[in-house]
């Protein structure tokens, strides 16, 4: 995790080869059109949508309007798809980091990020896409939140992330399911202290399932982002428990992580989305995959003695 964090670190590997082959795992390809060819794929094989276009913490104005405009861009591309416009679900989505957007500029960076976001979620909003607003890091949570409380009073359908890891979560759900929010609950991917979020993975798990359970028993639409076996398993029992079909909650993977459990739950009749990151900005998404997972960092560690 520090290491998705070093600059040095991340000029090392962006001129290896060998972490372009891992990479491509995770992160389908560079270019728009790289991308709209996996999410043609993916479409194909029944399942639906979320693209990021890859970016975080960026610092200065100019970087958060280019980011806008990578987004705006991509939906109009996304516009021009024949299944784009749907009654219900919308099978596009993409999601977005208000970090990329300019929430953490200095002067009036909570501004920046809302009104690139508004913009983002009235294209989205004219072509029939959703929008969901990814979480970071844990001194971010109170003023994403609190911007996309904004956004949903033009766009309720607009999505949020929340962090089953972090001690407040619970306490969130509770807010959001009330509202009748759609929530993108994940465990958390970031390094955070004992003091904000629960370190152990066990309790993690846990945690997960208490919010998930809250999550379905409300009027909102809740999305299982987890590829964990546990809650996957659990989650049948709880939407029966809590009166739900398969179509009032979905499934959420990331592109390159258990495609064959995508698929199976897709061919069972759930609703399935995949999360597809792309752009050049892949490295600290790259290094969070690693770090989630040790086989990951298994495999690309031997790959790179062996290359
Ligand atoms: P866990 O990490 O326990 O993994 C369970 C099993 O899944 C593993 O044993 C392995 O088989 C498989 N697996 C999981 N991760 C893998 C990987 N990287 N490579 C290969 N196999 C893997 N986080 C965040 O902080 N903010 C956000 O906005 C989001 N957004 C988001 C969207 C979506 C759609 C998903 C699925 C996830 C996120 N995340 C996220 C990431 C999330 O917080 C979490 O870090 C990962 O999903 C891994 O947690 P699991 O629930 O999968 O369980």
């Amino acid at each position: 995790m520090a290491a998705s964090r070093s600059h040095r670190f991340e000029h090392a590997a962006e001129r290896l080869t060998i972490t372009r082959k891992v990479r491509d795992r995770f992160v389908p390809g560079a270019t728009q059109h790289r991308v709209l060819d996996s999410a043609a794929a993916l479409r194909d094989s029944g399942r639906l949508i979320s693209i990021d276009y890859l970016g975080e913490q960026v610092t200065d104005a100019v970087g958060a309007k280019a980011t806008t405009t990578a987004y705006l861009d991509l939906l109009d591309a996304l516009g021009r798809r024949a299944d784009a416009a749907h009654e219900g679900v919308r099978p596009l989505e993409v999601s977005l980091k208000l970090s990329a957007l300019g929430q953490a500029l200095n002067r009036d960076g909570e501004k920046i990020a809302l009104a690139h976001a508004h913009r983002i979620c009235a294209r989205a909003e004219q072509i029939g896409a959703w929008v969901t607003v990814d979480a970071e890091d844990h001194t971010t949570t109170d003023s994403t939140l609190s911007i996309a409380a904004e956004l949903r009073t033009d766009f309720p359908w607009l999505g949020v992330v929340l962090q089953a890891y972090l001690w407040r979560t619970l306490g969130d759900c509770e807010q959001l399911a009330e509202s009748g929010a759609r929530v993108r609950l994940c465990k958390g991917a970031y390094d955070e202290p004992a003091s904000v979020a629960h370190r152990n993975a066990a309790a993690v798990t846990a945690a997960y399932l208490r919010c998930l359970r809250v999550l379905m028993a409300g009027p909102g639409y809740p999305m299982v982002a987890s590829h964990d076996p546990v809650i996957i398993d659990a989650v049948p029992a709880l939407a029966r428990e809590t009166g739900r079909a398969t179509a009032d909650f979905e499934y959420q993977m990331l592109y390159g992580v258990r495609d064959p459990e995508q698929r199976r739950l897709a061919a069972a009749g759930n609703r399935v989305r995949v999360y597809v990151p792309f752009g050049t900005q892949w490295y600290g998404y790259f290094m969070r995959r690693l770090a989630e997972r040790p086989a990951n960092l298994t495999f690309f560690m031997r790959a790179l003695v062996e290359s």
